[in-house]
């Protein structure tokens, strides 16, 4: 099955490119630097001819409140009509558990109306919404400095690698479209401060991390579970500590 990749370079894609070629699907990475631009629309035409699934991980560079909803929007619109062009029989995106839980957030409003526009498309899709990604938690931390410290809300979140995120991303892409929404998410659950702070530990970042209710993730407030998904999620087996002991999150410490 040819699958293209949008965001194939990225920390999922590249991932998710490696994957599906050891299934023995020709997989397809797409991503400016492989001459394909969803803003522009250059190279989508020629990368798309013959693809049968097209998987969209791609994120905005900017994630400022204008910025990335000009990029989901015109990427979305631009990668729709083209598929529909090239009679693409699948559409698949990558979204975040609690989406419409956190339209507070310029970049939840991003993903909203990104994933409106696949909803209101006449291609066949899957959105997967999943957790955070265990490879984000220093990056949680660095948009949550308030002063010198780390402010974050101590609810409930279930955070998973970014291979279990891949691998999942896979099997439903060369499963048949359910014009519907997956939750994918970790095999267990956290508070979000707690975790920061082991992540931090393990990357000897002496930062203090506060754990403040009134603290914002991403610029919306969260309540107990807007970051846990349903009952019906699929969950990634790798463990948090098993997951720092892997090259991945040594890699990150030694960047
Ligand atoms: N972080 C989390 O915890 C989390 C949780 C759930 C879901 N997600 C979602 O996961 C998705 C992927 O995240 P990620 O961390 O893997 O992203 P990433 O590593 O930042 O990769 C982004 C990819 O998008 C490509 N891209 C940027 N601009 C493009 C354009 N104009 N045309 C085509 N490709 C373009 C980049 O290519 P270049 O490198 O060449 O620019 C890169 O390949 C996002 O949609 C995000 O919302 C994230």
């Amino acid at each position: 099955m040819k699958v293209v990749v949008i965001g194939g370079t990225g920390l999922i894609g590249s991932k998710l490119v490696n994957k599906l070629r050891e299934h023995g699907h020709e997989a397809l990475p797409a991503a400016p630097n492989t001459g394909v631009n969803t803003l522009t629309g250059e190279g989508l035409a020629e990368v798309l001819t013959g693809a049968s699934v097209v998987v969209d991980v791609s994120n905005s560079p900017s994630w400022e409140d204008s910025a990335v909803l000009n990029f989901f929007e015109t990427s979305t619109r631009n990668l729709l009509s083209y598929e529909d062009a090239a009679a693409v029989g699948h559409h698949v995106a990558l979204s975040v558990v609690g989406t419409d839980r956190l339209s507070e957030s310029g970049y939840f409003r991003a993903k909203i109306a990104q994933e409106k526009l696949i909803k209101e498309s006449s291609i066949p899709y899957t959105i997967v919404q999943a957790t955070q990604f265990f490879e984000f938690l220093k990056g949680l931390a660095d948009i949550s400095m308030v002063g010198d410290k780390v402010h974050l809300p101590p609810v409930l979140f279930q955070p998973m690698s970014a291979d279990d995120v891949a691998s999942a991303v896979g099997r439903i892409a060369v499963e048949a479209p359910i014009n519907g929404t997956v939750e994918i998410g970790g095999p267990e659950q956290f508070r979000v401060d707690e975790l920061v702070r082991r992540r931090l530990a393990a990357l000897k970042d002496f930062r203090e991390v506060i754990a403040d209710p009134n603290a914002r993730y991403s610029g919306a407030k969260l309540s107990e579970k807007t970051l846990i998904p349903g009952n019906n999620a699929r969950l990634g087996e790798t463990r948090f500590e098993t997951w720092l002991t892997q090259p991945a999150a040594q890699a990150q410490k030694a960047a």
